[in-house]
């Protein structure tokens, strides 16, 4: 009897609120289905790694982590190569636990010195018998007008020199273990993106914005000026936007109250990608068989995708890639 007054008052309550009910039925699914479509593509393929090394620059927190993760379950050794030992120590026994895969490595990398860029490579090259999957994932966005330890602009010196130089200096264990793969964590932001070459430490006229476009073009020039130098080596080359994603990139575009901080993220928790969903589209360019004869391209959610027209300039490829080379002292 109980059971059955309950249920009348229910329907009552709701044939009164029929027009609201369906709105927040509506909203609700809308919700989810605007989620899931911004949540983009998925990696599908299970190809194993065994036998096989990766070295993922930034893998101690964001997507790089999530990288790691995934492709050290594939079975690979993973190498992260990171800035904060304390913190990429505790990522690695993380994605080991996780992954059930003791096979993971932690070497220091600062991108913001040539230095320990060479001194990374040398190690590597004396140490490792291959490396299979270079992917150059580290990034810094936004940040003040700061300089690198050799003196260049912060996020052009980080986000595409030190991956240049690091790239380079692998080449020969790369081409040593082919099939293998390059990958260049790149940005939709490229868009709006210029090299500017007569001025590319922005001493004219800097902002925090001009210069990550900057470099995020840098990554996909360089991509492309790769698969024409590795042509015929069996050693291809992928960039990518991984999506808009909730990671500690924004750290230089959040305010410093940690209450702030938070009212500020609520919105971005629904809208933008988890880190697992952001490095979809990595794992995707690292594994994915059927990219195994596609190189130089630019891929969005686990697509290829036409970057914007200045990123497709090849002149501007080989004319960055001389200006680079005689930056880094190659
Ligand atoms: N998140 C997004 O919405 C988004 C969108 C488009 C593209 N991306 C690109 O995705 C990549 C990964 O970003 P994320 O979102 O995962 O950011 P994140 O959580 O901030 O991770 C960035 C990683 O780069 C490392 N790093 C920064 N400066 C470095 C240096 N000088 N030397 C060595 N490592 C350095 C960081 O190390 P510390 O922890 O020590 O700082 C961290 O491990 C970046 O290339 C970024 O441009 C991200």
């Amino acid at each position: 009897m109980a059971v059955q007054n309950y249920a009348n008052m229910l329907r009552d309550f709701v044939e009164e609120r029929s027009t609201g009910f369906a709105i927040a039925v509506a909203a609700g699914v809308g919700l989810v289905t605007l989620r899931i479509w911004l949540a983009g593509g998925v990696c599908r393929s299970r190809v194993r790694l065994d036998g096989k090394t990766v070295l993922i620059t930034g893998a101690n927190t964001g997507i790089g982590k999530e990288t790691a993760l995934d492709l050290a379950r594939r079975g690979a050794r993973v190498i992260i190569a990171c800035r904060d030992m304390s913190k990429a120590d505790t990522a690695a026994e993380d994605i080991r636990q996780k992954s059930r895969n003791r096979n993971v490595v932690v070497k220091k990398l600062n991108l913001a010195s040539l230095q320990s860029v060479r001194q990374l490579a040398k190690d590597i090259e004396e140490n490792e018998k291959r490396l299979d999957i270079l992917i150059n994932n580290a990034g810094i966005m936004m940040c003040p007008k700061w300089t690198t330890e050799d003196g260049f602009e912060m996020q052009f010196g980080v986000n595409h020199l030190g991956h240049f130089l690091l790239t380079n200096c692998l080449m020969d264990l790369l081409k040593k273990s082919a099939p293998s793969r390059i990958v260049n964590v790149s940005s939709l932001a490229h868009e709006q993106g210029k090299i500017h070459f007569d001025d590319i430490n922005l001493d004219r006229d800097y902002t925090p914005l001009k210069s990550y476009q900057q470099s995020k073009l840098a990554n996909i020039l360089f991509t492309r000026e790769l698969a024409v130098q590795l042509k015929g080596t069996g050693v291809t080359t992928y960039c990518l936007h991984p999506g808009v994603i909730r990671t500690e990139l924004w750290r230089h575009k959040m305010p410093t109250s940690t209450l702030l901080k938070n009212i500020i993220s609520l919105p971005f928790i629904v809208f933008m990608k988890t880190p697992w969903e952001g490095a979809q589209t990595t794992i995707h360019c690292a594994v994915e068989e059927s990219l195994a004869n596609d190189s130089g391209l630019y891929y969005s959610d686990c697509a290829p995708k036409k970057p914007a027209p200045q990123a497709q300039d090849d002149q501007a490829a080989k004319r960055l890639w001389e200006l680079s080379s005689s930056m880094v002292g190659l």
